[in-house]
């Protein structure tokens, strides 16, 4: 029988917190999942950019549940699969579809292998697979998540905020690789910056948890990587002014972006409106939606 999940897509680094906070948001992809011990790899893929997802042996769901078998050395013995893939999650614009992908293939896999591995297994896995843990987090605990390598072993901190923090996504319709957007960046920064975003970001997380909604206007500024970025993703700076001119808490790019982000507790729909219109006279063609955040 088919193992079935749905994982949400995630948007990382709210700004400060780069390659180390996330949330989950309310948007979903789901997987249908049969392992085949036969050489036989059937992967039908639904909904959003379906047709530029290879659904041969590259395909991201069928790489990582292999990385899986290979673990549990069964790779002999499970050698296909039969993956259905529906997608509402935009690819490859900044809301963790790659680590939606991992975490979908590796978690359904596992519950296929009668659970044999822990999820703080799956999670070590995934993100080694992805490279860095602020969208895996997120996309395999909910909520906003803090996840970092300690020196004991991969750490993560999930939890909601009690108050209806929204997520008002503004998605370009360009595609932007992470890969070229991580090209981007410098290698070293100077410390007024990193002291910048530790402030900010240690900021964000108190704010959350006390509910002092006040103290994260301004938050979610950041200097590590958003500025080397903003000539990847046209009117950046005015769609953030939109956003803030609508009452927005903050705007930042969703991940490596091109999808550009407010955070609000009202006002969502004129937000996103405001934001796409500044897109647009850039032109630059969006879509908005407004998310909660998916616990
Ligand atoms: N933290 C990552 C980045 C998220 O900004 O490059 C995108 O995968």
């Amino acid at each position: 029988d088919f193992v079935k999940v749905r994982v949400p897509g995630t948007t990382a680094n709210c700004g400060p917190g780069f390659d180390v906070m996330g949330i989950a948001c309310s948007i979903y992809n789901e997987l249908e999942l049969k392992l085949l011990e036969e050489k036989n790899l059937c992967i039908e893929i639904y909904g959003d950019g379906a047709t530029n997802i290879p659904c041969d042996e590259r395909n991201m769901v069928w790489c990582s549940i292999e990385k899986l078998l290979v673990k549990a050395h069964l790779e002999k013995k499970y050698q296909g699969a039969h993956i259905k893939m529906t997608n509402n999650v935009p690819l490859s614009r900044g809301l963790g579809s790659s680590a939606t992908a991992i975490v979908a293939g590796l978690f359904a896999a596992n519950v296929f292998l009668n659970n044999r591995f822990s999820i703080q297994d799956i999670f070590e896995l995934a993100t080694e697979i992805e490279g860095h843990p602020d969208n895996v987090a997120p996309a395999l605990f909910g909520g906003i998540t803090v996840s970092t390598k300690t020196d004991y072993k991969l750490e993560y901190v999930s939890f909601m905020p009690n108050f209806d923090l929204k997520m008002v996504v503004a998605i370009p319709d360009f595609y932007l690789p992470t890969k070229k957007a991580r090209a981007a960046l410098k290698q070293e920064v100077p410390l007024k910056d990193a002291i910048f975003n530790i402030g900010h970001t240690a900021m964000i997380i108190a704010a959350i948890c006390q509910g002092k909604i006040e103290a994260l206007k301004g938050a979610f500024a950041d200097k590590l990587h958003q500025p080397y970025r903003a000539d990847l993703i046209p009117g950046m700076y005015d769609v953030f002014a939109a956003a803030n001119s609508k009452g927005a808490l903050g705007t930042t790019i969703s991940g490596a972006g091109p999808t550009l982000i407010a955070y609000t507790i009202e006002n969502g729909e004129e937000i996103g409106k405001a934001m796409v219109e500044a897109f647009a006279k850039h032109n630059i063609s969006s879509k908005y939606l407004v998310l909660d955040i998916d616990n």
